[in-house]
């Protein structure tokens, strides 16, 4: 049997993504969740982190921008993907350099609408409503040097009703990711461990 591939997810705020992926991955014969690391002392997820007795790690720019300290935390605990959930930084060149399509994101909305710096949280929602978009929906993709810009993996489409509001939209957004992000990051990891041991 392969070793287990080992998580480590970023997460800036409340991490309900993240919780959806720790449930998901308690007891996976194949990949672990090692690592929960935030820019964010007050973030909620490292709440969540304590509940599933995971370690968590609190850093600030200057740390998360130097090579060396990032990555001796990641070669500490083995970590083989990057998770974002939630995660409001870019992502520096030496991570997307020592982890080659390692790192996947989700954004709520259907890329490439509605994605790029500043677009996160409620602002997203708010700008689909103004738009007056008709339906709207999640995009899961592999991260690159820019701001939502990889590869996409998987979409999913919620409609958008004229009486919505963009916390409604928010609603209904929020259970379309919960339910795809975990498998699509299982898929991920084992699709591409076959594709190289083919
Ligand atoms: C999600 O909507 C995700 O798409 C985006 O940030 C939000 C995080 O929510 N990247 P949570 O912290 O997982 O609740």
């Amino acid at each position: 049997m392969s070793k287990k591939s080992r998580l480590v997810i970023l997460a800036s705020g409340s991490g309900s993504n993240a919780e959806a992926i720790l449930n998901y991955f308690k007891g996976h014969s194949e990949i672990e969740v090692a690592l929960v690391m935030s820019n964010n002392p007050q973030a909620y997820v490292l709440e969540r982190a304590k509940k599933f007795d995971i370690p968590f790690k609190v850093f600030d720019r200057a740390e998360f921008n130097r090579d060396e300290t990032m990555m001796k935390w990641l070669n500490e605990e083995k970590i083989t993907h990057i998770v974002l959930a939630g995660f409001l930084w870019l992502i520096p060149d030496f991570l997307i350099r020592a982890y080659p399509h390692k790192i996947i994101n989700i954004h709520p909305a259907l890329l490439p609408k509605f994605g790029g710096k500043g677009m996160y949280g409620i602002k997203v929602h708010e700008a689909v409503k103004l738009a007056g978009e008709k339906e709207t929906g999640i995009t899961i993709h592999v991260v690159n040097e820019k701001y939502d810009d990889g590869e996409i993996l998987f979409q999913n489409t919620c409609a958008v009703e004229e009486a919505d509001s963009p916390t409604e939209i928010a609603r209904k957004v929020v259970l379309l990711e919960h339910a795809a992000y975990p498998k699509v990051i299982e898929k991920w990891i084992l699709d591409n461990r076959s594709a190289l041991n083919n």
